[in-house]
């Protein structure tokens, strides 16, 4: 069963995006199955650039079923606005985009639920403010939920939201008893109608897509899944509490999306040929040297900043014991190093191989937040290149030292390497299978 599922190995940002769509011209169907609009995946194509971030990178192929699965949470004015958008710029979107009737719906009194957690320093997370915790505690929860396929029943919707969204007033109003801010209240009723408006417009791409995707799988097609966020992000095995709300490893497609994960055959992990990291959290090789430091360095020339928040992502070298245990979780045949022109005119570049763990050398990465946030790194040092190294065809084409870089983290990782990107653009990619 030809099913491809493309993850990130770090704390996303990998450059996922980029690899969906070289990806994307194999494939018939490309499946989002966790997160929603807290991802920012961005293509480029020569002088035009996309950033997608709750629909599928599919979405810019026509000729590709775009799905959003089950796992995905979704922001309805988001979704209109993301289909508007490439609209706009000539890109067709219709029956090529499904949602899944299935899928969890964020309304506004999530964002404000987040907001109101967040404001507590001690417990503040660095999240997006997409709404995507509490819409997921919600669907955990099970009784304040509302998925997708109820927009589309407009009296089932307004008595669910006369139910629930008291009950968010009461609960926000609580929570900010002797908080400075008052939280805002919403009206059921108007919540609803605006919702309603919003079906309109959601109702012809709502289906049962569990059931288009073993159909596809039946009748031999190629199917994408695109993972969002990276797998140190993941709620189960990430840094936690420092994650996202979903499972953005692969195990994630088989809840995310319906499908069985006998059906995915190939698993490509992507990674950057550094770190970078947006939010709060633990991460051993960051680089905080300064204003004139590389970490600074890094940032600018790879335009570490968040494709969402637009915040200043944090940057520091490649840890590979972080990515051997992501490499294991998510099964990967295969890696891709990403971004590896950002490294150009480093004389040298450092690459973590362990940590020192109160005074004990470890080459394994703690599960426990708390044991990692205490893990200093030990690195292997290599030498830099000083060549641009954005127009390059082939590996060989490489210098030297930027080829043996690559190698290495191959070696280390213990995975083969598909692809070598050294420039946004799609045309900046080395295949290496
Ligand atoms: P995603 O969330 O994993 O899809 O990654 P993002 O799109 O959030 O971040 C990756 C960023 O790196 C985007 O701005 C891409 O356009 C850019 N990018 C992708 N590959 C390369 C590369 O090889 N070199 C450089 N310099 N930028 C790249
Ligand atoms: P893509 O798919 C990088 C981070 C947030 C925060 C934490 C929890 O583009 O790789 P959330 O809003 O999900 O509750 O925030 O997760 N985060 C991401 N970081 N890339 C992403 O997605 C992310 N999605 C969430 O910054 O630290
Ligand atoms: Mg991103």
């Amino acid at each position: 069963m030809p099913g491809t599922c493309v993850v990130g190995l770090q704390w996303g940002d990998e450059a996922k995006g980029k690899i969906v769509d070289l990806l994307g011209d194999q494939n018939d169907f490309v499946v989002r199955f966790n997160g929603g609009a807290n991802a920012g995946h961005t293509v480029v194509w020569g002088d035009r650039k996309f950033a997608l971030s709750l629909l599928p990178t599919g979405v810019l192929k026509p000729h590709v079923q775009s799905v959003i699965g089950n796992g995905v949470v979704v922001y309805p004015p988001r979704f209109i606005e993301e289909v508007d958008k490439l609209r706009a710029v000539g890109i067709p979107v219709g029956a090529n985009l499904m949602v899944s009737n299935h899928a969890h719906v964020i309304f506004p009194y999530h964002m404000e639920e987040e907001r109101l957690a967040e404001a507590n320093v001690d417990a503040k997370l660095g999240t997006t403010g997409r709404g995507i915790g509490p819409c997921y505690q919600d669907k955990v929860g099970r009784r304040n939920a509302v998925r997708v396929g109820e927009l589309l029943r407009p009296d089932h919707l307004r008595e669910r939201l006369r139910q629930i969204v008291p009950f968010k007033n009461r609960l926000m109003h609580a929570h900010c008893a002797d908080a400075s801010a008052e939280p805002k209240a919403f009206d059921a009723n108007r919540l609803c109608d605006e919702y309603l408006g919003y079906a309109e417009t959601l109702k012809p791409h709502v289906c049962d897509t569990a059931r288009v995707l073993h159909e596809a799988f039946a009748a031999g097609k190629n199917v994408l899944f695109e993972a969002a966020q990276g797998s140190l992000l993941d709620v189960d095995h990430g840094t936690f509490p420092y994650v996202t709300s979903s499972s953005s490893l692969p195990s994630g497609i088989w809840s995310g999306s319906g499908v069985p994960s006998r059906a995915v055959t190939r698993i490509i992990g992507i990674v950057k040929a550094y770190t970078s990291r947006v939010g709060r959290g633990p991460f051993p090789t960051e680089l905080d040297d300064g204003p004139t430091g590389i970490g600074e360095r890094i940032r600018q020339i790879g335009r570490e900043f968040g494709t969402v928040t637009g915040r200043p992502r944090r940057t520091g070298w490649f840890d590979s014991i972080a990515v051997k245990y992501t490499a294991t979780l998510a099964g990967v045949d295969e890696i891709t190093v990403m971004l590896l022109d950002v490294l150009s005119g480093l004389p040298e570049l450092k690459l973590g191989i362990g940590y020192d763990l109160d005074g004990e050398r470890i080459t394994h990465f703690p599960s426990d937040s708390y044991d990692l946030e205490r893990c200093k790194p030990i690195y292997e040092t290599m030498p830099g290149w000083s060549e641009d190294i954005t127009k390059v065809k082939t590996l060989a084409g490489l210098p030297t030292a930027a080829r043996r870089y690559v190698d290495r983290i191959g070696e280390m990782v213990g995975k083969k390497i598909s692809f070598v990107s050294i420039g946004p653009d799609r045309d900046q990619t080395i295949h290496l299978s």
